[in-house]
């Protein structure tokens, strides 16, 4: 089974590189798509860039000029599978969700003081906090105008989807006081920053695609899982992984001080085994070391490595990769149901 993460795309890759390591059976399918993520991709270059006179043009189409798996188009592609796949506004909706991501990392990268993106200098690092602020509205502009030209509907997923966002990332702001509620806290900000616009995406797609309702729930109730699980998966990496093996260095978050899941279950864990000597070293490193500094982060991963923590969140990433398999089984049986479990499984399959 082929395996992709999220850190394991090179920048400036072909559109369809995240196509073609899914071993999808049906040949019509992988031409079609294959087929949708170009027009996409010309139409992403035309809405970011405009004509290129626009004077900040430039940085407008910049992280869509340097990469990214575009993971959103593919789902709202697959999604439209269960309707009508040549339906009218079944690319815009590809293309729109595709923005809504890139206006997020705009102002994400601002918030999180991130240096790069795709592989390349991030818009905030190039251009300072003000234009990346701006020209991430400037795109969310641009995603109101194509919505309003599929629909009501389209605009309200829109709407809907921007508010859920934006609220997880002001949630992940603040956090409940102690460790007890922490894990629940961090659930609902990934499901409200990452889940629902993957979640989204492939709902978009399937009602540009006239699916029936049944199959546009079934649809979005999966992506919630696989939002959940595609975030859980990449907290998982930074602990687990061998740099060669995943292209991130293992430690990042920890070194940057980010709250992934398997740091806030060793927090967390009032079992018995918490008691262990290790679980109590690990706990003050996580608590009181500067875990920028590599002696104390290779100590505090090396223990996380042997930690229930692991094992606990490897659990909550299974119930999410169950419960998204689950939401398939009721769909019928067309090839893209089959490109959607092998999606799932080659996104967030491989954790350690
Ligand atoms: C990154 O998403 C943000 C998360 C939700 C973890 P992607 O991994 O899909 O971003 P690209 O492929 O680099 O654009
Ligand atoms: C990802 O944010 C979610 C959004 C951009 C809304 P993160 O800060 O967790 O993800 P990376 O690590 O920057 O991709
Ligand atoms: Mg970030
Ligand atoms: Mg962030």
């Amino acid at each position: 089974m082929n395996s992709l993460t999220t850190h394991d795309v090179p920048p400036t890759q072909a559109p369809n590189r995240l196509l073609d390591a899914l071993p999808i059976t049906d040949p019509d399918l992988v031409a079609r798509l294959r087929r949708r993520l170009d027009q996409v991709e010309q139409r992403l270059l035309d809405v970011t860039h405009g004509d290129g006179t626009h004077p900040a043009a430039e940085a407008t189409g910049h992280l869509i000029s340097a990469g990214g798996k575009r993971l959103r188009p593919l789902l709202a592609l697959l999604g439209a599978e269960f309707g009508d796949p040549s339906a009218s506004g079944v690319v815009d909706a590809a293309v729109i969700t595709e923005l809504v991501h890139v206006a997020s990392l705009h102002h994400d990268d601002v918030m999180d003081s991130a240096p790069t993106r795709h592989g390349v200098p991030s818009v905030n690092a190039q251009w300072g906090n003000t234009l990346a602020v701006l020209t991430g509205d400037l795109l969310l502009a641009r995603i109101a105008r194509l919505a309003a030209e599929l629909g009501e509907g389209a605009v309200r997923l829109y709407a809907d989807t921007a508010d859920r966002l934006v609220r997880g990332q002001l949630r992940e702001l603040s956090s409940p006081p102690g460790p007890e509620g922490q894990p629940e806290h961090h659930f609902s900000v990934i499901a409200d920053k990452s889940g629902s616009l993957i979640s989204a995406s492939i709902r978009l797609g399937a009602l540009q695609a006239g699916a029936p309702p049944e199959a546009e729930r079934a649809l979005a109730a999966f992506g919630e899982h696989l939002g959940s699980a595609f975030q859980i998966s990449d907290d998982l990496l930074d602990i687990t992984s061998e740099r060669t093996q995943s292209g991130k260095q293992p430690g990042t978050d920890l070194a940057m001080g980010v709250p992934t899941l398997p740091v806030i279950l060793a927090l967390a864990d009032t079992s018995t085994a918490a008691t262990s000597a290790a679980a109590t070293e690990l706990r003050d490193l996580l608590e009181y070391a500067d875990l920028s500094e590599e002696p104390a982060r290779a100590r505090a991963l090396a223990l996380l490595r042997t930690s229930p923590a692991l094992d606990q969140t490897r659990a909550v990433l299974a119930d999410h990769l169950r419960r998204a398999h689950a939401c398939l089984t009721p769909l019928p049986p067309v090839p893209a149901r089959q490109a959607l479990t092998t999606l799932c499984d080659a996104l967030v399959g491989r954790t350690s």
